[in-house]
């Protein structure tokens, strides 16, 4: 009995495992040939499994098209689109099929609706559609036994959409004299063409992104070989293998990933900024590595008319006073385009009033607004401002003007590319624009402005509230907890309180990736750090969700939040004063003796002390992302306080602001961040291996240049350490060797264990922590393979990685150093006996 059920049950299982991975829906096959036709919710699959083909829909629409998307992402990316412009709403009466030699999808009454537009050839009746694992889908000759050796008569590679993959190109065809573009949906649900696209320039030898097909406001600057001109970061890009390829029939761009593993695309977004994502298994979603134009309000046209974009306000659109979306929908779909119109007619505009009704529309001002140069204004020879007003009302054409040291300027029929700068922002103008006397915006009664802000309001806060549940869900799915209360212990200032606690921030502290720090004084004479974050992009219960988690993490060798300030756009944080300031401004001074060793050998511990209760003992483990002297503060007992942790989430870390921002903080990158892979707490790790090398040699490590002669110290140090040489003597010469040779043994050893390219050989902080304090040896490290090979560059010093040493997968984040040491077997590479 017991066997009988036990079969029937592996039966069972395997029947259900069958239908699991064979659904008779699908055409298992990566080819569509001439009998097959392919429909409902078949798919074809490339042969690796990297890609399926078939129909997708997006958002709660009945359309449907045909794609191409990653077949092992869980969530569907579409790289691909056959009838961009031409949905199907019955996937099971339409059918995709090839018909004369041409791949051609048939809508549900029959009829050809897209194609692949070849002429027939003698061969037509043999021609086979092919997915590869590329994710390019070509048409072949199918009855030549070396087909898949010929060149395709077709390859969606160069027929794209808005994606770019790896071997794909965008190229300028010589012999037809047309770019190939790389052109964004219309919105984040339409694959229609959108309004912009990226081509080439083959005389410049660069990219360009257009408006509309002819409005150019981004160009790459031409190739050199290496990089584009404009695009210096790409000197730090490790993942993308690009070339110019020119020959007498075509010229373009390809690329290839060092990494193949790596899974990555290049696309033209709905945003107007071109991007280039990673999608990591870890937190199973595409994370952002690099983006163009690195401002969103630099997009032309972004807002459309009459809006106006804000680059620090989520979303970047809004209508100007007295307007509203011409399109709520799009609006809603992240489609800006057709801007905004007049909530109430213009009285110019209504018949019959004309001449006698002249004040019947007034001007209202907009201050703090930056216009796109060329502005597309007119300027009018006159006087005086009113003179400049009566111009422009003149005319109902005129929908603004502006008057100052330029003189008269309006602007007729539409007004784009508004920026709306902070408040004080002099780098600004002022512009008035044109809107019905009778517009609630005049009306001085609070009651009608009330009712008017409300709906502006509440139209803005939906759009807020769905890209926030946007962000919340995602954020969910990696964090369980969606939202905590405010915990009691942050204190919420207002804006004016800390105005005059800092005497209107006049007294600086210092700059950062995330914002200036002012100094201040509390009405009880407390003293205080002031922090003023630059583009949150974040909703407000957002950032009051992440400021009372920061709040909650309290340590010795952390500074800590005392409180915050939210007003608007105006986001402020209070810290903890700290009297010694930060390590930087001790370590790198030339005249005084600086720090003595044991309290260089403290500030080690307590750096690693502050980060291991970062990395493990908080709720969420918290990678700081930005170890360098200039984050460790020192109070009036020169303990160390590690600051600015957890900000980079505030702000929502990615990586294009990371190589953005990496100009001041490169060499305490951790190879990790240039290759693509995913960052987990061991890039903390390189980045404190490369302050403590700092903290020894009393000099920046990128520096390190003597006579002329570039000797790195990292490298150096490591080569003494390694060969038992004289480690008094890579001390910073103020000490005069006066310092413990164990201990500064010690701490080079640990140095060079933290900067290891495998993040796996390095250890955790916590086994720094226990190394430093006695309660572990440490072993003799060997050579990271990134200081043996490094080139200068004009800036400082960049490192080559083998793209091999990033490509393990990054799935473990706990330090396992038994197994790390298998990679470099040998002898003497593990961390501890
Ligand atoms: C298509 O089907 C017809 C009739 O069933 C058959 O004669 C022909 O050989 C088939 N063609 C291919 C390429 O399989
Ligand atoms: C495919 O479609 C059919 C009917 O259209 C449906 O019954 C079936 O469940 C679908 N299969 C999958 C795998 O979605
Ligand atoms: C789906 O359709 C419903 C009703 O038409 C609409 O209210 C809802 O906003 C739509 N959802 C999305 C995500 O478009
Ligand atoms: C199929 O496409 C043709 C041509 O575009 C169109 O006239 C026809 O209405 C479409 N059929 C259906 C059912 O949508
Ligand atoms: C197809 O043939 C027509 C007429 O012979 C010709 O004008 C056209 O250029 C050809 N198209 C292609 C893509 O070769
Ligand atoms: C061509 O395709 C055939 C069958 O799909 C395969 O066996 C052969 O290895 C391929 N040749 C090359 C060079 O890829
Ligand atoms: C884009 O340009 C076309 C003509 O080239 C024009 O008709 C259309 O209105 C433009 N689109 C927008 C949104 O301005
Ligand atoms: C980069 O691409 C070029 C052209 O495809 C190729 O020749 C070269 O070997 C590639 N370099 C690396 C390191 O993969
Ligand atoms: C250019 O096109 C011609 C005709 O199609 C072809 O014979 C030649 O090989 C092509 N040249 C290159 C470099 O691809
Ligand atoms: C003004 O009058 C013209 C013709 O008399 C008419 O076509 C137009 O729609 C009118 N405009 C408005 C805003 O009433
Ligand atoms: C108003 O301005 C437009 C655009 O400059 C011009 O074409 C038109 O003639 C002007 N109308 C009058 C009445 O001046």
């Amino acid at each position: 009995m017991k066997t009988k059920n036990y079969c029937r049950t592996i039966l069972y299982l395997w029947f259900l495992l069958y239908f699991c991975f064979n659904p008779l829906s699908s055409v298992s096959a990566d080819t569509i040939s001439a009998n097959q036709t392919l429909s409902g919710n078949q798919t074809i699959v490339s042969s690796g499994g990297n890609f399926a083909l078939g129909f997708f829909t997006r958002g709660n629409s009945s359309n449907y098209y045909i794609g191409i998307w990653y077949n092992r992402i869980r969530i569907q990316t579409v790289v691909w689109v056959a009838n961009r412009e031409a949905p199907i709403s019955d996937i099971n009466s339409a059918q995709l099929r090839i018909l004369n030699g041409n791949l051609v999808l048939l809508n549900d009454s029959q009829t050809p609706i897209w194609s692949t537009d070849l002429n027939s050839t003698d061969s037509s009746n043999s021609v086979i559609a092919v997915l590869l694992d590329s994710g390019n889908l070509v048409l072949r000759d199918g009855s030549r036994s070396n087909s898949n050796l010929s060149q395709p008569l077709w390859e969606s590679f160069n027929n794209p959409g808005d994606t770019w993959l790896p071997g794909g190109k965008i190229s300028y065809n010589k012999r037809t004299q047309r770019n190939q573009l790389l052109t964004s949906w219309r919105n984040s649900e339409d694959p229609a063409p959108g309004l912009f696209s990226l081509e080439l320039d083959p005389n410049e030898r660069q990219y360009l992104i257009r408006w509309n097909r002819s409005e150019r406001y981004w160009t790459s600057g031409a190739w050199n070989g290496q990089i584009f001109s404009l695009v210096p970061e790409m000197r730090l890009n490790y993942i993308y293998n690009f070339s110019y390829v020119d020959n007498e029939n075509e010229s373009y761009f390809t690329y290839s990933l060092y990494n193949p593993s790596v899974v990555s695309r290049f696309i033209m977004d709905v945003t107007g900024q071109i991007k280039m994502l990673s999608w990591y298994d870890n937190i199973n979603d595409w994370n952002l590595f690099w983006s163009q134009p690195r401002q969103q309000c630099e997009v032309y046209a972004y807002c459309g008319a009459f809006g106006s974009c804000n680059e620090n306000s989520l979303p970047f659109c809004s209508c100007l006073r007295g307007f509203r979306p011409r399109s709520e929908s799009d609006w809603s779909l992240g489609d800006f385009s057709g801007g905004c119109v007049n909530e109430i007619d213009l009285e110019c505009e209504n018949n019959g009033s004309s001449s006698s009704n002249q004040r019947s529309d007034r001007f209202l001002m907009n201050p703090y607004v930056r216009l796109r140069i060329p502005d597309h204004s007119q300027s009018i020879a006159v006087g005086s401002s009113g003179a400049c007003e009566s111009a422009c009302l003149s005319n109902c054409s005129c929908r603004a003007y502006s008057y100052d040291s330029n003189g008269c300027s309006i602007w007729n029929d539409e007004l784009l590319n508004v920026q709306q700068l902070n408040e004080g922002d002099n780098s600004g103008r002022t512009i008035y624009i044109r809107l019905a006397a009778s517009s609630s915006v005049f009306s001085s009664s609070k009651n009608n402005k009330g009712v008017v802000i409300g709906a502006t309001v509440g139209t803005i806060a939906v759009v807020v509230a769905i890209i926030l549940a946007a962000v919340i869900w995602r954020r969910r799915n990696q964090k369980g907890a969606t939202s905590r209360k405010m915990e009691g212990t942050l204190v919420a200032f207002g804006y004016k309180d800390l105005q005059n606690a800092t005497k209107n921030f006049s007294d600086k502290l210092g700059g950062g990736g995330f914002g200036s720090v002012f100094k201040g004084t509390l009405p009880d004479s407390t003293v205080i750090a002031v922090k003023k974050l630059e583009s949150i992009n974040q909703g407000e219960k957002q950032f009051r969700t992440e400021v009372s988690t920061i709040g909650t993490i309290q340590h010795m060798n952390l500074v800590r939040l005392r409180g915050f300030c939210s007003d608007g756009n105006k986001k402020l944080l209070v810290y903890d004063y700290m009297e010694n300031g930060s390590l930087d401004s001790h370590i790198f001074k030339d005249s005084s003796k600086g720090l003595e060793w044991k309290t260089r050998y403290q500030i080690a511990l307590g750096i690693a002390r502050g980060l291991v209760y970062l990395h493990e003992k908080c709720r969420d483990c918290i990678i700081h992302c930005d170890i360098k002297p200039e984050n460790i503060l020192l109070d009036s007992e020169y303990c160390p306080k590690v600051a600015d942790f957890g900000l980079a989430k505030l702000v929502g870390r990615d990586f294009s602001r990371v190589l953005t921002t990496m100009r001041g903080t490169r060499g305490y990158l951790a190879p990790e961040w240039i290759s693509g892979v995913a960052i987990t707490a061991k890039a903390d790790v390189y980045s404190y291996g490369m302050v403590l090398f700092e903290l020894i040699s009393g000099r920046r490590n990128s520096e390190q240049s003597e006579d002329g002669k570039v000797k790195f110290f990292p490298s150096w140090a490591a080569s003494v350490t390694i060969d038992g040489g004289d480690v008094l003597g890579l001390l910073d010469p103020a000490l005069d060797r006066e310092a413990d040779v164990d201990e500064v043994l010690k701490i080079c050893k640990v140095a060079c264990w933290c900067i290891q390219d495998d993040e796996n050989i390095r250890p955790s902080m916590g086994q720094v922590v226990q190394i430093l304090e006695g309660v572990m040896d440490v072993n003799l490290p060997s050579i990271p393979r990134s200081l043996q090979v490094f080139v200068e560059s004009q800036e400082d010093i960049i490192f080559f990685t083998d793209s091999s040493s990033s490509g393990q997968s990054s799935s473990q984040t706990k330090s396992n150093t038994s197994n790390a040491s298998s990679h470099h077997s040998k002898n003497n590479t593990s961390l501890t006996n």
